[in-house]
């Protein structure tokens, strides 16, 4: 396909039976890789937010950081991530969700957002939801509001989607994958 026709989905990868088998995994270190899809995806997440205050992009491991980084780059603002447990070296809050196999953590420094301020939460993929449901909380723990909640993938079977806009979250999505 010429470069110029393609969409920000075409440079994703799918790779068949990872982590295991049955599993698609949408893979975006290609569309990252490339030039013009990486500088699309960030332009295109961006692009609803036009005008709009927006105080911090945080990022939530590990793909959101790459994501967010360029997004806050381009927007003006700072930069915070969500890391999983253990990470961080300053004081933390902490919120556990649900993995296909048991529990995880990730954490923020209580001192990363002012109470008020105004957040983009960043990741590449919606699945379930509970990761990102995990930063929201931790985000709304600390007085941050947040405008919306970006990523470049959702797998609308697993339900993610609606599981955040039930919380209330203003959802945007570059592109769909049907099957898992
Ligand atoms: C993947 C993906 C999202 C999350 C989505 O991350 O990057 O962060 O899963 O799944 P969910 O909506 O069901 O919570 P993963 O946990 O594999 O970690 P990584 O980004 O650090 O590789
Ligand atoms: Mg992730």
């Amino acid at each position: 396909m010429a470069p110029q026709q393609k969409t920000v989905k075409d440079y994703i990868r799918t790779i068949v039976d990872f982590p295991h088998e049955g599993i698609m995994f949408r893979d975006v270190t290609t569309l990252f890789a490339d030039p013009r899809g990486f500088r699309m995806a960030v332009d295109q997440m961006l692009h609803p937010y036009a005008g709009q205050r927006i105080d911090k992009v945080v990022g939530l491991e590990a793909r959101g950081f790459i994501l967010g980084g360029a997004i806050a780059h381009q927007l003006g603002t700072g930069f915070v991530p969500i890391r999983k447990k253990g990470k961080l070296p300053g004081k933390t809050i902490s919120e556990a969700y649900t993995l296909e196999y048991g529990e995880a953590i990730v954490e923020l420094h209580d001192d990363a957002i002012e109470p008020g301020e105004t957040i983009l939460l960043v990741d590449d993929l919606l699945a379930t939801g509970g990761t990102a449901e995990a930063g929201i909380k931790l985000v709304e723990r600390l007085g941050g509001k947040i405008l919306s909640c970006a990523f470049v993938i959702d797998l609308p079977e697993l339900g993610g989607r609606q599981k955040l806009e039930a919380m209330g979250m203003d959802v945007s999505v570059l592109c769909e994958f049907e099957g898992l």
